[in-house]
């Protein structure tokens, strides 16, 4: 990232990183590492957890003609209740929450003893057969409209508006542009990103 910086520095473009180094440099109270931290969250969580719901959820859509044949039928009406669904299924794979009990408490037969760290899976979480029907099944049009892709309580996305409002505008474009899109690979030649914020590395489509 500080490389990304530099050459930012040298060749300012229309961009958030161009403009952070900008602000840094115009101001000796903004501290440059404070600047190159904001810069890799920014990359991380704002950029990279987008990025693989769009391929993930471009990839849920292809693979069920039903889904995606309602969304080209009616790209605005449906593409709300679609990133919801994208959102569910397809939350970062090994994004686990970091939290530690501020009492004992008791699940499933299991005492989690007061201070202990636990790792929350969210795709656990978000598939559990007690809260959803058919909890596997990519379902746009489920009664059950919550989920915890974007985490739960005071750590809760702050970016969540944001990313609501970049996967709508990407998917009704698409299903409204593009409605004859399809895959150009087959599923089992999809390679699974091994990070954090999950997806694949590339998704070829045609149309
Ligand atoms: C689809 C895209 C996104 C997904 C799946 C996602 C997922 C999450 C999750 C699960 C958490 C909770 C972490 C925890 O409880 O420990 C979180 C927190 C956070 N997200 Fe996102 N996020 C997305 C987009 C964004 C965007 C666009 C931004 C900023 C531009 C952002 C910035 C943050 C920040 C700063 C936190 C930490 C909040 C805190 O600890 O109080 N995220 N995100």
């Amino acid at each position: 990232m500080t490389g990304l910086a530099e050459t930012k520095r040298a060749q300012p473009g229309e961009d958030v990183i161009s403009d952070l180094v900008h602000a840094q440099s115009a101001d000796e109270d903004y501290d440059h590492e404070e600047m190159i931290q904001l810069c890799v969250g920014l990359l991380f969580a704002g950029h990279e957890t987008t990025v693989n719901r769009i391929g993930l959820g471009t990839l849920f859509l292809l693979t069920r003609p039903g889904p995606w044949q309602a969304l080209t039928a009616d790209p605005e009406g449906r593409v709300n209740a679609t990133v919801e669904e994208i959102m569910r299924l397809g939350a970062p794979g090994d994004l686990g929450l970091l939290r530690y009990a501020h009492t004992d408490v008791d699940i499933a037969s299991v005492t989690i003893q007061q201070g202990d760290a636990v790792i929350l899976s969210i795709n656990s979480a978000n598939r559990d057969a007690s809260v959803y029907t058919d909890a596997e099944t990519f379902d746009p049009d489920r009664a059950e409209r919550t989920h915890l892709g974007f985490g739960h309580g005071p750590h809760f996305c702050i970016g969540a508006s944001l990313a609501r409002t970049e996967l709508r505008v990407v998917f009704a474009t698409l299903a409204r542009r593009l409605p004859g899109l399809r895959l150009a690979t087959r599923l089992e030649e999809l390679e699974v990103r091994p990070t954090l914020t999950g997806g694949v590395t590339d998704l070829p489509v045609t149309w």
